[in-house]
């Protein structure tokens, strides 16, 4: 289950219209996609015709730990899931003030959702609130809308500053990816805003832009996504594309992972793996020390060592265990998190979940 949640405090950039096509495009090739709205608007709902003022249980109910998230989550179509958010959810952040842990509300309840979706895509706010934070505490990585008239690189700053506290004081690494939307490739302006933003992140910004087109809007209004309203329009192509691309990048995180076992063997001069080494690995920088526990060392935890992969940081131990079920947690910069990369886990009757890995 990979979680990308598109955020920018920046009003109008994309995020919601991007929430909506990507989920829809990504449901269309089979992917099995939740899409929550965090945001209290709730236009990611209205997109597909749902009207906030009919949301009964949404976000809200779910983040309050008033009902589990299972329960919130309505169908829109095959493949396609949502949980919804309506005005309500505006008075989560007020309601939460000095509690412990309000940032993990998200968290904690995508732990104990049914864990069968490939895709959880959450729409943010357009601030940097505690919704916002709750979404990027979840995430595995995020996408940022930016667009040609509200570009300011200042308001990037304050966002990505806030991903890199995120990686340090949480140990919760999170990859980001700029996506430049609502382009008008008519004017000089726009293109070089792209230009700007490819050469200043490199291959932190999809190549894939989504271009200005105005079905996007007319889709909006009629409560629909773009897939399902027009399918010869650029902005229908342009979302595909960005759907390719994400699935292609999974793919390559796949390849990339399997790869790093293998290159670890090699250079101990080893011959083949044998069935009982599992190799454990946790992305995150240099900085953020990381430690595994589990059932195979009674729970002690014992320092991952780091290394870079393909120019990733990657903290890696290879560990010798006899056939069986094993439970296990990453102990990162203080703080357990269960394994963001396997999707096995059991209750640890804390509130939270352990990893599961069979030998
Ligand atoms: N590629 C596009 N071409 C034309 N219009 C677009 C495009 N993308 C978004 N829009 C329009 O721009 C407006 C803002 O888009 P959207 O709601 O997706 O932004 P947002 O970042 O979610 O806004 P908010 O911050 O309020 O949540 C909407 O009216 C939407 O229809
Ligand atoms: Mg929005």
């Amino acid at each position: 289950m990979k979680k990308i949640c598109l955020a920018n405090q920046k009003g109008g950039c994309g995020k919601t219209t991007t929430a909506i096509s990507l989920s829809s495009c990504l449901a269309n090739q089979g992917k099995k996609v939740l899409l929550i709205d965090l945001d209290p608007q709730g236009h990611s709902g209205l997109g597909f015709g749902v009207k906030p003022e009919q949301v009964e249980d949404s976000i809200y109910e779910v983040l309050m730990g008033r009902i589990p998230m299972n329960a919130a989550v309505r169908m829109l179509k095959e493949n396609l899931y949502t949980v919804s958010s309506n005005v309500v959810l505006s008075a989560f952040e007020q309601l939460m003030a000095g509690l412990p842990e309000r940032e993990y509300k998200l968290t904690q309840a995508l732990a104990h959702l049914d864990d069968n979706f490939d895709y959880v895509i959450i729409d943010c706010p357009p601030s940097l609130g505690l919704l916002t934070f709750n979404a990027l505490m979840a995430a595995d990585e995020i996408i940022i809308p930016v667009d040609s008239s509200s570009f300011s690189l200042n308001g990037l700053d304050k966002l990505l500053e806030t991903v890199k506290l995120i990686e340090e004081k949480a140990g919760h690494w999170l990859p980001y990816k700029i996506l430049a939307t609502n382009i008008d490739r008519r004017t000089k302006f726009s293109k070089r805003v792209v230009e700007k933003l490819q050469t200043q992140f490199g291959e932190s910004c999809f190549e894939t832009t989504i271009n200005t087109c105005t079905r996007i809007r007319e889709a909006a209004s009629d409560g629909k996504p773009i897939d399902a309203y027009d399918r010869h329009c650029t902005a229908f192509r342009d979302y595909q594309n960005l759907t390719r691309k994400i699935m292609e990048e999974e793919i390559k995180i796949h390849e990339k992972v399997f790869a790093g076992v293998f290159d670890l063997k090699d250079g101990e001069g080893q011959t083949q793996p044998t069935e009982s080494e599992v190799v454990f690995t946790f992305r995150a920088p240099g900085h953020t020390p990381v430690q595994i526990a589990g059932s195979f060392n009674s729970w002690t935890p014992e320092p991952l060592s780091y290394t870079e992969f393909q120019g990733n940081p990657v903290w890696k131990m290879a560990i010798q265990l006899k056939p069986g079920t094993y439970q296990y947690k990453y102990l990162v910069d203080g703080r357990w998190i269960h394994d963001p990369q396997n999707k096995d886990t059991i209750d640890d009757f804390l509130g939270g979940v352990n990893s599961v890995v069979n030998v």
